[in-house]
């Protein structure tokens, strides 16, 4: 256990938090011994994967700080489909240490369907079910079969089942309080054998038309996935941000009539709720994007990424968060929440 340890690389925003303690898992075994730890026992505690979803909301973190480096995939299970005799599915067990973007590319050059959409996501492999990791237009929670986790108040192993994650947009089990307790240490993912490519999206479909792709492959996808996102996020390393940094909110048709009265243009997903509406869309017509005060500012590509550019503070952020959601909400009286995790 390290006292007084910088977390300067382990959150994509880029502060230099100061964790109290912090503790890395290199085997299963070290969790369970850390559980009859007196200071573990005593202290507030927090797991940190990538730290691409997570705002310090100061830069002292006074508790322990657990950083799964648990690495290994595997390949456990297959179904075998009548046809062939080829395996139709493969499962792969992912440890939670594993980086995403990692993973993602090990099953698109295994050939191995599901993922592809959800390339390039920054983050570690153990943070992924916690909020259901999703993009263009696909969503962790479809692949995933089983979460392995321990819990790290009596050390017994809990399996969750797909079923028992109960997976959400942005949302699962592990994102609730009482569940914050469980430490997950491994995945697994049913994989397809077979093409099933999802190109509905935003503009997949218009970027393998300009390269020509008539009939794309799995990396096809990948690349165009990879290429996509690089034209509108910020380079993780480079500018701090943590990706989205709030969530799509989802109005009723009454409130969506009256802004597509001002703004015929306005994107929307009518879903069982009612109609989900970009966040980033909102936040560029109230006039933010490309806006930047001191270390802090909104992506110019994308007005739904807040970033940091080196040398600020957590506050910078915060302020800016709210001086955005009032004014989205002063604008369309719509309240936006923030979809990143601020501890
Ligand atoms: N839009 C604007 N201006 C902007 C940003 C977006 O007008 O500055 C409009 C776009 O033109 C489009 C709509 O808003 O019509 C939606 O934008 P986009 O397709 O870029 O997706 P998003 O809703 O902003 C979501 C996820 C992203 C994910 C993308 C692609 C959430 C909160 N965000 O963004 O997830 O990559 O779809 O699937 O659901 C993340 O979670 O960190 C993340 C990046």
């Amino acid at each position: 256990m390290k006292k007084e340890h910088s977390l300067q690389g382990l959150n994509t925003m880029g502060f230099n938090v100061i964790a109290k303690y912090f503790c890395e898992i290199n085997t299963l075994d070290d969790i369970k011994k850390l559980i009859d730890d007196k200071t573990f026992k005593e202290s507030k505690k927090l797991f940190l994967g990538g730290g691409s979803n997570i705002l310090f909301a100061d830069e002292y973190f006074d508790g322990i700080v657990i950083h799964s480096n648990l690495k290994g995939i595997s390949f456990v299970e297959c179904e075998q489909s009548t046809d062939n005799g080829q395996p139709e599915f493969l499962t792969a067990r992912c440890m939670s240490g594993e980086t995403w973007k990692d993973f993602v590319d090990f099953t698109v050059s295994n050939n191995l369907y599901g993922l592809e959409n959800l390339v390039d996501i920054p983050g570690s492999v153990g943070a992924a079910p916690v909020q259901n990791i999703g993009a263009y237009g696909s969503e962790v929670k479809d692949c995933i079969t089983r979460v392995y986790a321990i819990n790290i108040e009596n050390g017994e192993e809990r399996i969750f089942e797909n079923e028992e994650c109960n997976f959400a947009y942005r949302n699962s089990i592990f994102k609730k309080e009482e569940n914050k307790k469980y430490f997950i240490y491994a995945i697994d993912f049913k994989l397809k054998k077979d093409a099933e490519l999802k190109l509905e999206y935003g503009n997949i479909k218009e970027y393998l038309v300009k390269k020509n792709i008539e009939s794309p492959t799995l990396s096809d996808v990948a690349n165009a996935i990879k290429t996509i996102r690089a034209e509108k996020l910020p380079e993780v390393g480079v500018v701090g941000s943590v990706g989205s940094f709030f969530q799509n909110p989802i109005i009723d048709a009454d409130k969506y009539q009256s802004i597509k009265e001002t703004y015929p243009e306005v994107p929307s997903y009518p879903n069982d709720n009612g109609v989900k509406i970009p966040a980033g869309w909102l936040i560029d017509k109230a006039g933010w994007k490309g806006y930047r005060e001191n270390h802090v500012g909104v992506w110019d590509k994308q007005a739904l990424v807040l970033v940091h550019y080196g040398g600020g503070k957590p506050e910078e952020i915060l302020n800016l968060m709210n001086k955005i959601q009032c004014s989205v909400k002063e604008e369309f009286g719509v309240e936006i929440k923030p979809e990143v995790n601020i501890v």
